[in-house]
């Protein structure tokens, strides 16, 4: 079975901060999310750093998804339990079907390694044929969660394509 050319997926990183969007922070998050998707393949579409407001974030990520079109848009931020934190509740508003299996297997794998992982509400779904991925905010949460999901991603964005591949014959 052919590899899957992950150059043909175009990615976005949305950073959710009130205070990287007033210019008072530097986003190492969404620096390490884009560079880490480059290494990786992917194809660099977009990079927006906004502030914790549902109606910001809900219409960054439908102008993505619905006129950018980006395969992939991977979040980082506002998905605990702070007063700020909106993504989840702005997620609700974009997704059409949400994929609950990878957010859960995010947590899983997080709680391996702190407890704290289970105050992240983060979700994940799909509008039209682009995946929405939330990770949290800090830069450690970033890379662990990354390094779990990213060997999914390629046949997660396959399927979500259309492509009518055999899923027992997919490489793990
Ligand atoms: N997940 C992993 N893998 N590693 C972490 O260090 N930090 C947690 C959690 N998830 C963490 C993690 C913490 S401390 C919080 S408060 C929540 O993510 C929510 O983070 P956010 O509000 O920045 O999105």
């Amino acid at each position: 079975m052919a590899a899957v050319d992950k150059g043909e997926f175009t990615f976005a990183v949305v950073t959710m901060s009130d205070k990287g969007s007033r210019g008072e922070r530097v986003d190492t998050s969404g620096s390490h999310i884009k560079e880490t998707l480059l290494e990786n393949g992917y194809a660099f579409g977009n990079y927006t750093m906004i502030p914790d407001s549902i109606p910001v974030i809900v219409e960054t990520l439908t102008e993505l998804a619905d006129k950018q079109r980006v395969a992939l848009v991977v979040t980082t931020g506002g998905t605990g339990v702070a007063p700020t934190d909106v993504t989840p509740e702005a997620m609700q508003q974009v997704i059409e079907k949400e994929v609950p299996g990878i957010a859960e297997y995010m947590r899983l794998e997080s709680l391996k390694k702190t407890p704290h992982a289970a105050l992240s509400r983060g979700k994940v779904g799909i509008r039209g044929a682009t995946l929405i991925v939330n990770l949290p905010g800090s830069l450690k949460a970033v890379r662990e969660n990354l390094e779990t999901i990213l060997p999914l991603l390629p046949h997660a964005l396959e399927k979500i394509r259309g492509d009518e591949g055999d899923c027992g014959v997919i490489p793990h």
